[in-house]
């Protein structure tokens, strides 16, 4: 990558993915030791497309179903960060093993990973698990990005990453790219299994919230009850509140602390629709709206 080495790093291709080398290595370590259970979950996504707040849902919807009444625990999420909870697979629990201990996960195991579908080899056929996966407007997760790789480099922002990350979103190289042979991988993935991948929009959980979690819920085979749904200050509204940004990103857990070397709070930031236009330029915006149009071509995928 010679014009764009000096930001982004030296990436590897393997099976048609990008990675850096110690992520690889989790990949690989991966394939070799992981065995899905049929009651596992993967929240897949490709990086800040709303990976944080689909784990948060995810976690808050399954937590409804226990019953907390003897117990005065605080809720999972005020206790720990979304990404603790669901931890990645393989920067996170395969990193460095083929075999981790994963004793603690009780059924279902929550997992994340932001590898393409067909890299996580997993067998729908025999081992169903469920996956959800999460889309997002590419010039929205482009901007994300660049903020999120300042903030983790502990620089200002700096416009020349900003136009290091666009050549190589446009090259197909970024970091677990090309971004369209990620998406496609679900969106057919989808199509094919779809009662074990779900997929999401961000636009569409931003718009719809309540549809979306609750198309979530049923997916998950936890849809909310008639009850839930007449319940006065309803259990919808009140899974969207814990899990809204100004609700995740005020709680100290997520005031404090890391994981994977990133501070907890910059996994939010404004959680907005189309903020890639106050970065990227017409020029920009229109050759990315060129490159996907072109790569989508044929698939039935629309954005
Ligand atoms: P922005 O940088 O555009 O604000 P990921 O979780 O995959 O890393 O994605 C991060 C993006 O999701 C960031 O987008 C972040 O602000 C946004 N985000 C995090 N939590 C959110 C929430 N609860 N609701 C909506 N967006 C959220």
């Amino acid at each position: 990558l010679p014009s764009t080495k000096d930001f982004i790093g030296k990436l590897y291709n393997y099976q048609g993915c990008w990675y850096y080398p110690n992520t690889l290595q989790g990949v690989l370590n991966f394939q070799k030791g992981f065995k899905p259970q049929e009651t596992d979950i993967i929240i897949a996504s490709y990086p800040k497309s709303g990976t944080t707040w689909l784990k948060a849902l995810t976690v808050a919807l399954l937590e409804r179903l226990k019953d907390i009444s003897s117990s005065d625990a605080l809720h999972p999420l005020q206790s720990d960060n979304p990404h603790g909870i669901v931890p990645f697979l393989e920067f996170g629990l395969y990193l460095k093993s083929s075999t981790p201990d994963l004793t603690k996960f009780s059924s279902p195991r929550l997992f994340s990973t932001h590898m393409p579908l067909h890299t996580l080899q997993i067998p729908f056929e025999d081992s169903p698990c469920k996956i959800v996966y999460v889309c997002r407007d590419v010039k929205d997760v482009l901007v994300s990005q660049w903020y999120f790789r300042c903030a983790y480099l502990q620089k200002e922002l700096d416009k020349r990453l900003l136009e290091s990350l666009f050549e190589s979103l446009c090259n197909g190289v970024g970091y677990f790219g090309p971004f369209w042979e990620h998406v496609l991988s679900y969106w057919r993935g989808s199509l094919e299994y779809p009662k074990h991948v779900l997929f999401m929009r961000y636009e569409e959980m931003k718009s719809d919230p309540a549809v979306q979690v609750k198309r979530l819920a049923e997916f998950l085979g936890c849809p909310f009850t008639e009850e839930e749904e007449e319940e006065e200050s309803g259990s919808v509204d009140k899974i969207l509140e814990l899990c809204s940004l100004r609700s995740l990103s005020s709680m100290e857990i997520n005031k404090t602390g890391s994981k994977y070397d990133v501070h907890h709070s910059n996994y939010f930031r404004k959680g907005e629709v189309g903020d890639s236009k106050n970065h990227l330029t017409h020029e920009m915006e229109n050759k990315i709206n060129m490159i996907i149009e072109e790569k989508y071509k044929g698939s039935g995928f629309k954005y």
